[in-house]
């Protein structure tokens, strides 16, 4: 893909903030008891929307999902965490890893079941773009630079 990112392959831990912790539901499954894709993709734009509306001090819009990888299938009753991770920060654009981690088995380690990158625009009140904050992705761009 064009992106020019590419979501790890290789941890075995969670990366990024904990953005979003929940539990899935009868309501949420298929017929064959296991948790529907979209459910998945819903929990990981809620979490996403939190991270970047907080980075941007105001409203963000999806406008991209790219490389979504499904891993592991979901049950319900599974307690699925949110891991998300600003991967670049643009003019009005905000662009995210979105890591699914299950931790309902607390007999061993919590297993990566998705992943993908989700991109979201910084909107005002009538849902026009806004610029990024200054301050916030001049803190991005330290983060950036003391993690090299
Ligand atoms: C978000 C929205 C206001 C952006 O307005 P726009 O005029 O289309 O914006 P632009 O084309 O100038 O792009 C804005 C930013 O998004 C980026 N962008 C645009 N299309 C993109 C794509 N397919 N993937 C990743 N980034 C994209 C641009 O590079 C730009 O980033 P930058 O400002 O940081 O450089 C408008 O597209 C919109 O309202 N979309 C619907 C959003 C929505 O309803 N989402 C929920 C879906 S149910």
């Amino acid at each position: 893909m064009g992106l020019g990112v590419k979501v790890s392959e290789t941890h075995v831990k969670p990366e990024g903030t904990l953005s979003l912790q929940t539990i899935a539901m009868p309501a949420d499954t298929n017929w064959s008891g296991d948790v529907f894709g979209g459910w998945i993709v819903s929990q990981m734009d809620l979490a996403g929307a939190i991270h970047a509306e907080r980075f941007s001090k105001g409203r963000c819009a999806t406008i991209s999902i790219n490389q979504m990888t499904f891993l592991v299938p979901v049950k319900v009753g599974d307690v699925i965490s949110c891991y998300t991770k600003i991967l670049k920060v643009g003019n009005t654009s905000i662009q995210m890893q979105i890591e699914v981690w299950d931790s309902h088995d607390s007999s061993r380690d919590p297993i990566r079941v998705t992943e993908g990158v989700y991109t979201f625009v910084a909107v005002d009140v009538k849902g026009s773009k806004r610029q990024i904050p200054a301050e916030a992705k001049q803190l991005f761009e330290a983060s950036q630079t003391k993690a090299e």
